[in-house]
């Protein structure tokens, strides 16, 4: 073979070597970086987001542990892993950007499936159907929309609810910029609103119905209807997780275990 020749075989040769070690190298990272269900078995435990806030969904009870519909969903996917449930309580504002730093698993929080928020995270089918609604203090009772002219008004961050009252509250200029007050936590609203920092809360449905059974002192005012759906939300790169969740809420809805869940958690009263 003529030297010239062997050169570039002795170049293709060293290119596809190259070529297959950082192949290999690179499905090594994913494995290592993306919450895959290999790794999420590896390491035996099943790490959930969410913003312990929101009951029913969750919240923490008097003996301090995080529970309701949204924890014992994570419990049922756990188990379909075979792993521990580990439940991480952040603000709502951090937990895409926890899911995406992988520093959690799954989110699971009320979380509605948004178009804006499905660009950066998958979510599981739904599992649940919400809208908006206003709660107050007992004292002051609020009818409509209108009704809210001038008052100042809190919503929980990055949620959308704060979408809905910044296009439909402050765009509209039934309240000023500064009549919009932003909490991290539902809970901190709450103190807002009895301390009479504000006049009224815009927050889910299901949860304003919750709060104003076992708060005192808080009624409902009115419904929003926005026809929001919850999802639980997945990292993009981990398409066999998202399946396994999928299946696993799937069953839940078809064998009656989610009614049964959500009447455990809901109640009648
Ligand atoms: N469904 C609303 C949203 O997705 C509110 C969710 C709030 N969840 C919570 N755990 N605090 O924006």
């Amino acid at each position: 073979m003529p030297k010239i020749e062997r050169k570039w075989l002795y170049l293709v040769f060293a290119i596809l070597v190259i070529a297959i070690i950082a192949y290999l190298g690179y499905n090594v990272y994913q494995q290592q970086t993306y919450p895959t269900i290999t790794s999420i078995k590896n390491k035996g435990i099943l790490v959930v987001g969410t913003s312990a806030d929101f009951p029913p969904f969750e919240y923490v009870n008097q003996s301090g542990a995080i529970v309701g519909l949204d924890i014992d969903i994570a419990s049922e996917i756990a188990k379909e892993l075979g792993v521990k449930l580990v439940v991480k309580d952040l603000s709502f504002d951090v937990l895409i950007s926890a899911l995406q730093g992988k520093q959690v698993d799954l989110v699971i929080a009320g979380m509605t499936i948004t178009p804006e928020r499905s660009k950066v995270v998958d979510f599981s089918v739904p599992y649940y159907n919400a809208s908006q609604a206003v709660i107050s203090l007992s004292t002051q009772k609020f009818l409509s929309i209108n009704d809210l002219k001038n008052k100042k008004v809190g919503v929980q961050t990055g949620t959308t609810g704060e979408s809905w009252a910044e296009a439909n509250l402050v765009n509209t200029s039934i309240i000023s910029n500064s009549n919009l007050l932003h909490y991290d936590k539902l809970s901190d609203a709450l103190l807002a609103l009895k301390r009479g920092d504000i006049d009224a809360i815009i927050i889910d449905e299901p949860v304003a119905r919750m709060f104003v059974r076992t708060v005192s002192g808080v009624q409902y005012d009115f419904g929003i209807y926005t026809g929001e759906q919850y999802g639980i939300a997945v990292n993009k790169d981990s398409k066999d997780l998202l399946n396994l969740v999928n299946s696993v809420v799937n069953n839940m809805k078809t064998n009656g275990q989610l009614d049964t869940l959500i009447q455990k958690w809901f109640g009648s009263g």
